[in-house]
């Protein structure tokens, strides 16, 4: 049997990220084929809903309904077990996309070769750098027409704000292109346009190998050669070290949907991407061999179903073995638990599992104890920090309007809230609760929910905000004076923090400068 620390060792835990249509799911379909756990393209179901643009949301949620099954994916790879974590394809679901990154070792980001980097890109970097997290580059699409790789280098470094190391090349790209020459291996892909088979591999020593002529033609030999010399000359050597501290992200270029330039990449991957890492706790450091169990809800996703109230929580195992049926201790509440059908996805099928390492991730049936950010233990009083709210983009009142109905509207959004569906704030002003989020969605899917699951009815009022930030600062006048000055802006989040609502980008600027012992924050954690 495999020590604890081998499992560990073996793990790969990671999301792929993409600004839709960039090639996630295509990409993720072509990893599963490489693992075995699905044998024909088409598999996976295709995360449409990105492109339904808002509107039609229980749509959504069925897809959601459908994606839960793939939010987790599990298979053997050689000697590793890698997991990938899915995120939602739809922009205004992006919250949950920052909570999942908070459960990953790395992240792998898809570029569309003619688009370089779109906004959800760029976002979803920032929280990547805010977490060192290890990131690694695939520029997709490359059978099309697109940009010169050179330049789409230079935008990643200068957009995503991170060094890059190319680790492969491509031969020329749409129509003419024939191929990728790995630098990581020495070894030379010829792109046979295809989906479901893997490219032809040229036999060759290195790049000045004559074998390289015949395969491409001399003159694309000789580009790919200047080509080479120049990016050894302007990118230092690949350092992994650099790339774990989320310093360097080595690039790779091909076409996912030609399953091209993927294997290499994932071969790559293993390889040189972390196996699960030291965790942070409010009280201290938890490394993932440490004998006992423990780890975090970063995730929740609802049964939609109006007569059965359930969910699902996803639990990132941090450290030790999980068991079936063991006894931990749910620190929020102080109380045990036993969980009697934790489930995981491995090769696409949903099962039930006896045991969970470092990196696994467990689905446990819920009834409404969990809320994002909970630890598990065997019983030690850590926290586990890392699972921040975002300043939401969307504000609005919520109003009851069925009087009879408080009670149930205070339960539904309390739990709506620690599913992490949306953030509430409440004016300290006039006492009016306010719902943020990052999508108009959401608002929607709050008030179905509250209706069907709980009974109760409310209505949006609009109130015209910028942004929420978090405040605080070393000097209590100080502070006293801001809240004073404010007071109309003035609310506190559910942890009763004080949160300053900015009706715009000018008044918050302005408040920056005219209060500069104020420190205002842009998420929870601080
Ligand atoms: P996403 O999850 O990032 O949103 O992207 P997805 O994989 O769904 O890919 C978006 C579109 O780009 C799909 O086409 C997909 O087939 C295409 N695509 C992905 N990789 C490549 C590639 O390497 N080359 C080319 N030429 N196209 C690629 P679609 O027409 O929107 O969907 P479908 O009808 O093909 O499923």
């Amino acid at each position: 049997m495999a020590t604890l620390n081998e499992e560990i060792q073996r793990r790969r835990t990671f999301a792929i990220i993409s600004h839709p249509d960039a090639g996630k799911t295509t990409l993720t379909e072509k990893l599963l084929l490489f693992g075995g756990a699905i044998h024909i393209a088409g598999a996976v179901k295709s995360n449409k809903i990105k492109k339904t643009a808002t509107s039609d949301w229980m749509e959504i949620e069925k897809q959601r309904g459908i994606s839960v099954a793939t939010s987790v994916m599990g298979f053997n790879y050689g000697d590793y077990k890698i997991n990938i974590l899915d995120t939602p394809g739809h922009q205004d679901f992006a919250e949950d996309t920052y909570r999942t990154l908070t459960a990953v070792d790395s992240v792998i980001i898809v570029v569309d070769v003619a688009k370089g980097v779109e906004q959800q890109t760029r976002k979803l970097m920032e929280v990547c750098r805010m977490r060192n997290t290890p990131v690694i580059i695939f520029v997709n699409k490359l059978d099309r027409e697109g940009r010169d790789p050179f330049e789409i280098l230079d935008e990643l470094e200068a957009e995503l704000k991170i060094k890059v190391r190319p680790l492969s090349w491509p031969i020329n790209i749409g129509a003419k292109f024939k191929g990728v020459y790995n630098i990581y291996e020495n070894s030379l892909d010829l792109f046979t346009p295809d989906k479901q088979k893997v490219s032809e591999r040229v036999e060759i020593d290195d790049v000045n190998d004559p074998r390289v002529d015949e395969a491409v033609g001399e003159t694309d030999a000789s580009k790919l050669r200047e080509d080479l010399e120049l990016i050894e000359g302007v990118y230092p050597e690949f350092d992994v070290e650099e790339y774990l501290a989320g310093q360097t992200a080595p690039v790779f270029f091909g076409s996912a949907l030609n399953t091209f330039g993927v294997k290499e990449l994932l071969d790559c991957f293993v390889k040189i991407a972390p196996s699960p890492r030291p965790v942070s706790t409010v009280e201290r450091e938890v490394r993932p061999d440490e004998p006992a169990f423990s780890g975090f809800v970063f995730k929740i996703h609802a049964n939609m179903d109006p007569n059965h109230r359930s969910c699902i929580a996803f639990v990132k195992v941090c450290s030790g073995r999980f068991e079936r049926n063991a006894n931990y201790k749910h620190i929020r509440s102080g109380k045990m638990m036993k969980f009697s059908s934790p489930t995981a996805f491995m090769a696409q099928k949903k099962n039930i599992v006896d045991e969970a390492f470092p990196g696994d991730i467990v689905g446990i049936p819920d009834t409404g104890n969990f809320k994002i950010g909970d630890t598990l233990t065997e019983g030690e009083n850590i926290h586990f920090k890392g699972l921040p709210s975002f300043s939401p983009e969307m504000f609005k009142y919520i109003e009851n309007t069925d009087p009879m109905k408080s009670k149930q509207l205070e339960k539904g959004i309390q739990q709506l809230m620690d599913e992490g569906v949306a953030q509430l704030f409440v004016n300290q002003f006039n006492g009016r609760k306010i719902i943020g989020t990052v999508g108009q969605l959401q608002f929607e899917v709050i008030q179905y929910r509250l209706l069907h699951e709980y009974g109760a009815q409310c209505r949006w009022e609009p109130i015209s905000l910028y942004k929420a930030c978090w405040i605080e600062s070393d000097d209590e006048d100080a502070l006293a004076a801001f809240k004073k000055r404010k007071h109309q802006f003035m609310a506190v989040d559910r942890e009763g923090r004080d949160v300053f609502l900015a009706d715009s980008n000018y008044v918050l600027q302005m408040a920056q400068t005219d209060f500069p012992k104020i420190r205002f924050h842009f998420s929870s954690e601080f």
